[in-house]
This record gives C-alpha cells, structure tokens and sequence, in this order.
C-alpha cells in the first residue's frame, strides 16, 4: 500500500525523507514524490518509478527546508503517472498533502470544489484533500480548525500528512495506520515505523480518528473534535532497524533463507499467550480463523490440525468475506486472526465484526505494534523479524510453527515435533538450490502450473501457487489430489508443469497414482518429496521427515523455485508488479 511520510526538525528534510521511502517501498513502489517547505514556499518533485529511479532522475534530495512530505504510492484511482504521484498540493500551491487509503466521496468533493474554481490536475480521490484543505484553512487561517472541518468533510479509509506554506505539518487518521517518530529536536509522520527507525526508536501510535500539529517543536495530539489527547510514547523494538539485504541479492532470498532459524523463534517472544489461549480454545463454543493471502493459507493448515490432533472443529474464512456473511459469525465464538504486518485492512475488518459479536481475538502477528495487536485479547508473536520481501516466506513457516505450538497445548495427545532435525532439514534443501534453479529455468516459459497436495499438503499447494503467481506471474493453481478426476485432469496436456508434493506419508499411494494419471496425458512433472520414482521429470528431493514436518519442509523448495524463476524471468522478487506487502485498503 502507499507509504507517507512526513518530518519537521532541524536538518535537511530531504535526505530524511528519501531514506525513509526506501525503507518503506515494499507498501506500494509504482511512483514516488517528496515536498518540502522552504522560506514559506513549498517545492515539490515527484515521478513515477521506484524510490532510486525517481532519485536518480530528479533528485529529490536536493529539495530545501527542514520540513517536508514523501510518498511512495500503489495506484488505486489514477494510472501509474508522475501527476497522478503524491504529494498533491491545492490549487493555490500553499498546501501539499501525501495520502494512504481511499477517500470514497471524492467525486462530489470534486464537483463541489470545482463549482467553487478549485483546479484538480490529477485522477486521483487524494487531491480534493489538498482542495479542500485550502478551502477550509482560508477561513481564518487556522490549521487547527481547517483539519477538524476537513476530516468532518471526508468519508473513507485514510490518514494523510498536510503540509502548509508556513512550515506546520498536520496529519489525520482514520483506519489506516500512523505513527509519530519522536526524535531529540525533530518529529517524524509515517505509515510505518521503518520510516523513521534509524533515527529514534521513540514512537507515539496514533488511534483512530485523532489529529496530529506539528509547528516546528510544538506537537499536539487531537480528536477529530478537537479535544487535546494525552500523547503515550512506545519504545519500538530495534530489530525493525535490522532490515537490510547483506550478501543476499533480494530480501526474498535472505528471508527464505532465515527460516532454519526463525522456526526456532515463532512464538517465543510471547510464550505465556500461547497458554493462555489453549485454555479459550478449549473451551471455545466455536473457532474460526481468518486471514488474506498466504496468512489465510496458514488457516487452513490450522483446520486440518485443530480436527486431526486436538479433534476441536476450526472453520476458516477468507478475511475479505466476513462481511458478507457476518451471521456465519457466531456470537461469543473466538476468531484467530492471523497476519504478518497486523495491518491488513480485509482483516481488520473481519476482527471489528467479530467483536460487534462478542467474539474474543486471538492474532499471530509478526509486529507487535500494529492495529491488529492493539484490537487483539491474546497476542501471538510470529518473531521472525522484519519481512520485507511482498510475498511472504519466512512468516508463513513461523504461523505454522505457533500453530503447531498450540496444538501441542491443546491437543489430549502428545504431539512430538523435533524442531532441530527441522531446522536442519530445512538447511539441507536450501543446500540443494542449484538443482531448484535448473528446474526454474525449465519453467520460465510455461504458462500454466499446477501443484498438487493432498490432506495437509493440500493447503500447501494452495500456498505453492501463490507464491508462484506472485513471483513468476505465471498462472498457477493448488488441486486437491482427488478433484482431479473431476476437472483439472482436461487441463493436462504437453504444455503444462505439475508439481507434486508427495511425501511419503499416508497420501503417499493415491498421489502417485494422480501423478501416473497426469504422466500419461503428457504433462511434464516435478515431485517433492523423499521417496523417488521414475514418473517424475524433476526431482526435489526433501529429507525423511515426520508428517509435521512435512508442510514446512515442502514449502521452502517451492518458495526457492519461485524465487529463482523470477530471475529466470527477470522480475523483481522483492517487489511483485501490482502487489503491496501491507494492503491497508480495502
Ligand atoms: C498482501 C501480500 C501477501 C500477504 C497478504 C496478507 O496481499 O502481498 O503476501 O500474504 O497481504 O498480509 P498480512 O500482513 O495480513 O499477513
């Protein structure tokens, strides 16, 4: 999603401002743009590209003054263009502004503002901010009394930073994140605490419909009707500072390989919630999960494991989809929410029905500071450090370990995992990455890819082909073993590459035999597993496991493969075309 960032202090905003962006690029990456005020004029460069491709062409650094506005956007009302690129400044130029979320009665605002001889030169919901901003703050020109009355104007999802010709910054947020970074002699506005981590670790999160002034070192926090909020100041773990490649060509590449590491951290930093929620769900009247992406995934690993070892019944459902069946909610259930950033606007949505509900909220996140953190009754920490990379790896493996965590407490059974053989399992396929790029440069110019799971390594396949899709662009699909027989079977031809995972557990013989049958109508195979046969093209071979250990160790060889096959492809893995990390929009 878009990232703004804001910062007024005593040194050149600029520079500051650029750094932050970077850091915060894996939110939204098609066009950037900084502002900054200087001798009560505002300057403004912006274009369409990453944050270094913008940089290096206009040199947004150079801007003057020691206040200022950035932005890196995710289009959602506008093409991909350096005019439809924040910052958006009024009609007048004496106001610029930099937004995240979508104002949903923009058009009328539009048509107003336009009636009454404002300019609108871009395609964006964002610029009747700025408009209607001036209109509001040439009353009595007063920051204060125009952003009460614009908000009160606004409709949406939003929070957006204001930046006025004499230097004061003001900022509103209204279901979309914002933070104060609170340095020694400068303030910092941002969507995320990466903007402004590496110079303080003192943070203010600022809650739903409040206002932030900032004029030069006077900062005042208010409520939408202007009532003074008592500002509480949190200290930001420094780990979110740690968040750079190294050696490691991508972040997606370092991220996947952390992971004999991270399975050994999932959880532990909040070691008593995983008890604590063992006793709710135990006697819960009903469970479900809820999550989007690859975290919805993890939920339906986590029904195939509530039913199998602790036979409690867990019903999964796509985040984005509550709303519309709001009484498949039942009231004083328990809704586990799982989400790497804790930012994600469908989830967010699904606990705030959940709650309306009486439902309590358990969450695994991986930042603790997040929205989802504060609207949760138990926290589970995924601790797998800061995952930067769009398509998330190394948080899937993490959700799946606090899962099995929790089974382990609930479960009447002993549930033996040996987390150590695991990680050194997962070290071992890691080694094997020359035979995965072999195979990803096999895959590069195939249009179609299925990959095929059956019992809990269905859910796995699910999760393959979106990593698949996010990172090749390749279409990709995850079959349930035995529907193929009642459908994909007409899909298989000569044309297309079949991923198998086929450990040798339970499902071991009828995935074979779904193999045979896709061999036979020509379709070119790579089996995952520990056991070999001649009906697979590609061999990715896993180490012996047990059928827990399973699901983590076939995902990493699949994370690998599309990771090189967007190399292959020469797509950036780190930031997916149309894809943001942290969807904040609905
Ligand atoms: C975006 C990302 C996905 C991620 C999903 C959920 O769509 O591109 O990789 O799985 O959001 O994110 P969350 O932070 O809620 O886990």
């Amino acid at each position: 999603m878009c990232s703004i960032i804001g910062y007024s202090g005593d040194e050149g905003a600029a520079p500051i401002i650029v750094k932050g962006l970077r850091r915060m690029e894996y939110r939204g990456y098609d066009s950037v743009g900084v502002a900054t005020e200087s001798e009560n004029k505002i300057e403004l460069k912006k274009g369409v590209g990453k944050v270094s491709e913008v940089n290096s062409k206009v040199n947004l650094e150079n801007l003057p003054g020691t206040t200022g506005i950035g932005h890196t956007r995710w289009a959602t009302h506008g093409k991909v263009t350096s005019v439809n690129a924040h910052p958006h400044p009024s009609s007048s130029g004496k106001i610029a502004i930099v937004h995240n979320g979508i104002i949903e009665n923009f058009e009328k605002l539009k048509n107003d503002l336009g009636e009454e001889g404002f300019e609108f030169q871009s395609e964006t919901d964002s610029e009747v901010i700025a408009n209607l901003l001036q209109k509001n703050y040439e009353i009595d020109k007063n920051v204060k009394n125009a952003m009460i009355k614009t908000v009160s104007e606004l409709e949406g999802h939003y929070s957006f930073i204001a930046m006025f010709e004499n230097g004061q910054l003001a900022a509103a947020r209204f279901h979309e994140p914002l933070i104060i970074g609170m340095g020694e002699k400068n303030y910092f506005l941002s969507s995320d605490v990466l903007g402004f981590i590496e110079q303080t670790d003192n943070a203010i999160y600022i809650d739903n419909g409040n206002l932030v002034l900032i004029d030069q070192d006077k900062i005042q926090i208010l409520d939408f009707n202007g009532n003074q909020i008592k500002p509480q100041i949190t200290k930001v773990s420094k780990e979110f500072a740690d968040v750079y490649k190294g050696d490691y060509a991508h972040f997606t590449l370092k991220e996947i390989s952390e992971q004999p590491e991270t399975i050994f951290s999932a959880g532990e930093n909040t070691k008593e919630a995983i008890g604590e929620c063992s006793d709710y769900l135990k006697h819960a009247k009903n469970i479900y999960l809820t999550g989007s992406g690859t975290s919805y995934n993890a939920s339906l690993v986590a029904k195939y494991l509530f039913s199998k070892y602790a036979k409690i019944k867990a019903e999964p459902i796509i985040a984005s989809e509550v709303q519309f069946s709001p009484d498949s909610i039942e009231a004083n259930s328990i809704i586990i929410a799982i989400s790497q950033s804790g930012e994600s606007a469908d989830v967010l949505e699904a606990v705030d029905i959940a709650k309306k509900a009486d439902c309590k909220i358990i969450s695994i996140i991986n930042s603790l500071t997040s929205t989802l953190a504060r609207e949760s009754d138990i926290v589970i920490g995924m601790n797998c450090g800061p995952e930067i990379g769009v398509a998330a790896t190394k948080s899937f493996t993490s959700q799946i370990i606090i899962l099995y965590k929790i089974i382990q407490e609930i479960s009447n059974e002993k549930v033996e995992i040996d987390f150590q053989e695991m990680s050194t399992s997962i070290s071992k396929i890691l080694e094997e990455h020359n035979n995965i790029k072999k195979i990803a440069n096999n895959i590069k110019e195939i249009s179609d890819i299925y990959v095929l799971g059956r019992g809990i390594h269905y859910p796995i396949a699910i999760e393959s082909a979106l990593k698949i899709k996010e990172l090749t662009y390749i279409h990709a699909e995850g079959i349930a073993g035995g529907e193929l027989k009642h459908g994909p079977l007409a899909l298989m031809d000569a044309s297309v590459f079949v991923i198998i995972i086929n450990p040798d557990d339970s499902t071991y013989q009828d995935t074979l035999t779904s193999t045979r049958e896709i061999k036979a109508r020509g379709a070119k195979i790579i089996g995952i597993s520990d056991k070999n046969t001649d009906s697979y093209d590609y061999w990715i071979k896993i180490p012996k496991a047990n059928e827990l250990a399973y699901p983590i160790l076939e995902t990493i060889p699949i994370q690998l493969l599309s990771y090189y096959a967007a190399l292959e492809k020469d797509t950036d893995p780190d930031y997916p075309r149309n894809l943001a990390k942290s969807v904040t929009v609905k």
